[in-house]
């Protein structure tokens, strides 16, 4: 469905719990955060009712996140009610990989077309403090698994920060020459409390694409509306991108909406504005939801000015899906 801009909105990605199994220092408190309660978190069957309601309206597109969207019970489940949808793109998700190796063959199984992984540090010690306890053979054990299963093509989303793990950005490009996997390098927005305390330790892309001598770029995937730019070593067999939404914001290509765990749906990840599904679930029929779509849909703002003095928004990450 176009939006007031002219931009196709096909794309809705689901924050299916604001849990997680790690508390990664830009995105959770350490101690966790406080359960949404079984009452307030949507079911299986309402987000599979939001899902055909806005394939209705023309969306295509559905990615599960959180949090860490293999924490919710039965998440297999949701994707194999989300792939069964007719008229829908088999589902992605993006997961921090920990508990990957034991689920990947069956998420597989149940329809998942692809999955991306989050990794900041390829240093065990480091993975450790910056995910306050996690435990780095367990990613890469998922990512081994991820790519066994099929869940292809394999992507790393490694959020880039200033003083922490700028020195490992060419370790990171190198897993492109030796695997046909994507590591895309994403700028750390000034999302919720936990990116407070970084400040703006965002490493812009163009600075990391200047220090990989000899890599050229490649266009993206054509067609979709892709938010990375990449480039290769030539003949390696993986890409590495760079996903910029501070130093070059891509909000012109903007193609989603965000659901919370919580049932609210998001025109903008940096905005406040957050429009409450569970009045229109409680209904019968599906007119009041699609009209509340449609109300995201045309009015999605043209853009972010969190580069601009704007204030970050409240709700943090792990409560919007990353
Ligand atoms: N800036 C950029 N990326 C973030 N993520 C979480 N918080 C931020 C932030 N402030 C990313 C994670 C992961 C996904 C869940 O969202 O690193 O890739
Ligand atoms: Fe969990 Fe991802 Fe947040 Fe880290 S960034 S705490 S893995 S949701």
């Amino acid at each position: 469905m176009l939006d007031t801009f002219g931009r196709n909105i096909d794309y809705l990605r689901i924050s299916v719990t604001d849990r997680c199994n790690l508390r990664c220092r830009y995105c959770m408190p350490e101690e966790g955060v406080e359960d949404i309660g079984h009452g307030n978190i949507l079911g299986f069957e309402e987000i599979e009712r939001i899902v055909r309601a806005a394939v209705s309206l023309g969306f295509r597109k559905f990615r599960l996140t959180g949090g860490e969207p293999l924490v919710r019970r039965n998440i297999v489940s949701l994707v194999e009610r989300i792939a069964a949808v007719r008229g829908a793109d088999a589902p992605v998700m993006t997961s921090n990989g920990v508990l990957l190796s034991r689920m990947a063959a069956d998420l597989k199984a149940a329809g998942l077309c692809r999955v991306n992984i989050s990794l900041d540090s390829l240093r065990a010690e480091r993975y450790r403090r910056i995910t306050r306890g996690g435990v780095l053979a367990d990613a890469l054990a998922g990512i081994r698994a991820a790519e066994a299963a099929g869940l292809l093509p394999i992507r790393l989303n490694v959020v880039a920060i200033r003083g922490f793990n700028d020195d490992e950005v060419l370790d990171f490009a190198r897993l492109t020459l030796e695997h046909p996997w994507d590591v895309r390098f994403i700028e750390l927005m000034p999302v919720g409390e936990g990116a407070a305390g970084f400040g703006l330790a965002y490493i812009a892309g163009h600075e990391i694409e200047a220090a990989l001598d000899g890599f050229v770029p490649v266009s993206g995937k054509p067609g979709g509306a892709e938010v990375a730019r990449y480039c290769r070593y030539p003949g390696a067999p993986g890409r590495v991108g760079f996903i910029s939404p501070l130093s070059s914001h891509f909000c012109g290509d903007c193609n989603k909406l965000r659901l919370t765990a919580d049932g609210r749906l998001k025109t903008c990840l940096h905005s406040n504005r957050e429009m409450d599904l569970r009045p229109a679930l409680r209904a019968q029929e599906d007119a009041p939801l699609l009209a509340l779509l449609r109300e995201a849909v045309l009015s999605k703002e043209a853009r972010h000015r969190i580069n601009e003095g704007e204030a970050p928004v409240r709700r943090g990450m792990n409560r919007i899906g990353g």
